[in-house]
């Protein structure tokens, strides 16, 4: 029996739904939100560690490579496969275990949906802060394995920072307890983090300890436009000075808003704007909402605040389109999640501008201003004689000018297929060779989401 057979073998002992073969469901599993690979031998969605442990040791076995995967939302290949390999669907493991209002903790599976999360955590009067913008399709396992972002980070931080522990199945098949059920824990290296954001090379996470945060009782959304982006960028900073702490601070270009608007997502806003969300007690939002108010008008923004639930869940709705909006805008788009230092946000936008230009490139930047994470997108037709090559010149300067002005190529995407060839710009030799050192002892036959990351 070949080593695939053998774990399809395996899968169909766990009962229906355990495994997808035909070659029709499998195409789905080639790709994700903009990488596309092959498609697997086989999708296996195991219920329960003990299963996931059988298939790390039959993988192992047969040195079939496994590649782990929650929703598939991810825009670098984390979770697509290259070559002949199972993927590992964690969509049957999606059980929220333990929600601890008193110790504000919860434990959950990994393929557990995000939103689903967020709104069961309200119910109890907390609030789960990480927000990325597929919230509604994107797991809570994908977000530890990419240490997601999303719209909330300016405020809130990003998801590793309530991943307070982990259960992970090793490439050997262990079975690994890290963290702690306490807001502190010193004890011992912290392997949790170790695991969050190693985009399934190091473990596959099969449950989660998060940590919850009370729920702010009040929150407006506001927006300021502008005549440019570069006073876009002025007028980020100066929210960042303000004395209110704004829980969003989003940037958005005026081509995402024509893209949006042609989905059907009517912003009715002239011009790049800021999307600026405030939350806290109600007077004190109320009192953010007045000063930036006044900041902004003083920085020549014309400014609107959503007069109720509906206006404000419109501009989030219109703002978390925008990734999807912009691939029917152009045949194809190049999309990066470039981050510098906050003082450094101008520079960028005016870097771009002066990058494109001579490139002939439409360039459309949006995202989480706030962070100096900008999603800089190239939108172009690679039937266009030369327009391929222009666009991957213009991605390598890009990755350049961000590591020139103290920046990283990724501030939540991930590495994945998608930019381990450039991974030596940002990684010294020393630091690559402990990666490869860490990826060793904890999967020692390559098993787990072989050749991410870096070039194999
Ligand atoms: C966003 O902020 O909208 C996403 O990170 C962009 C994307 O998924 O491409
Ligand atoms: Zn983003």
């Amino acid at each position: 029996m070949s080593a695939d057979s053998g774990i399809r073998a395996l899968a169909r002992t766990w009962g229906p739904g355990a495994i997808i073969e035909g070659a029709g469901e499998l195409a789905p599993f080639a790709s994700d939100n903009k990488i596309s690979g092959a498609p697997p031998l086989a999708v296996v969605r195991p219920a329960t560690v003990e299963q996931v442990v059988e298939l790390v040791h039959a993988c192992r076995a047969g040195r079939v490579a496994l590649i782990p995967r929650g929703a598939g939302t991810g825009t670098v290949g984390g979770a697509v496969p290259e070559s002949p390999a199972v993927v590992l669907d964690t969509a049957r493991m999606d059980r929220i275990l333990e929600i601890d209002p008193g110790d504000r903790i919860a434990r959950v599976e990994p393929g557990v949906v995000t939103e689903r999360f967020q709104k069961e955590v309200e119910r109890h009067g907390l609030m789960y802060p990480p927000d990325p913008a597929s919230a509604d399709r994107c797991t809570l396992g994908g977000n530890a394995a990419t240490n997601a972002g999303g719209l909330r980070a300016v405020k809130y931080g990003v998801t590793g920072e309530y991943v307070m522990g982990l259960v992970v199945v090793t490439g050997e098949g262990e079975v690994l307890k890290t963290g702690y059920r306490t807001r502190k824990g010193v004890v011992g290296y912290d392997l949790t983090h170790l695991f969050v954001g190693s985009e399934g090379t190091l473990g596959i996470i099969v449950e989660l300890t998060l940590r919850l945060v009370r729920r702010p009782p009040a929150r407006r959304v506001m927006t300021a436009s502008f005549r440019d982006l570069a006073h876009c960028a002025r007028g980020v900073r100066a929210v960042l000075d303000a004395d209110a702490a704004p829980c969003a601070i989003e940037l958005v270009d005026a081509a995402c808003v024509e893209a949006v608007e042609k989905l059907g997502k009517v912003v009715s806003i002239q011009g790049p704007y800021l999307l600026i969300e405030v939350d806290g007690c109600a007077d004190e939002v109320e009192r953010g909402i007045v000063e930036i108010d006044g900041l902004l008008k003083g920085l020549g923004a014309a400014m609107r605040t959503a007069a109720d639930d509906a206006e404000a869940k419109a501009l989030w709705d219109a703002r978390r389109a925008i990734s999807d909006a912009l691939k029917d805008a152009a045949p194809k788009k190049m999309a990066e999640d470039v981050t510098v230092p906050i003082s450094k946000l101008v520079a960028l936008l005016e870097g771009v501008r002066d990058l494109a230009g001579p490139l002939g490139l439409a360039t459309v930047s949006y995202g989480h201003a706030g962070d100096g994470n900008l999603h800089v997108n190239a939108l172009y037709d690679p039937a266009e004689p030369g327009a391929t090559e222009r666009v991957a010149a213009f991605r390598e300067a890009l990755f350049d000018l961000t590591l020139r002005l103290g920046g990283t190529m990724s501030g939540e995407h991930g590495v994945g297929i998608a930019k381990r060839l450039f991974i030596g710009k940002e990684l010294s030799p020393a630091s690559l060779e402990l990666h490869r050192r860490i990826k060793r002892a904890l999967d020692p036959d390559n098993i787990l989401n072989p050749g991410k990351i870096w070039p194999a």
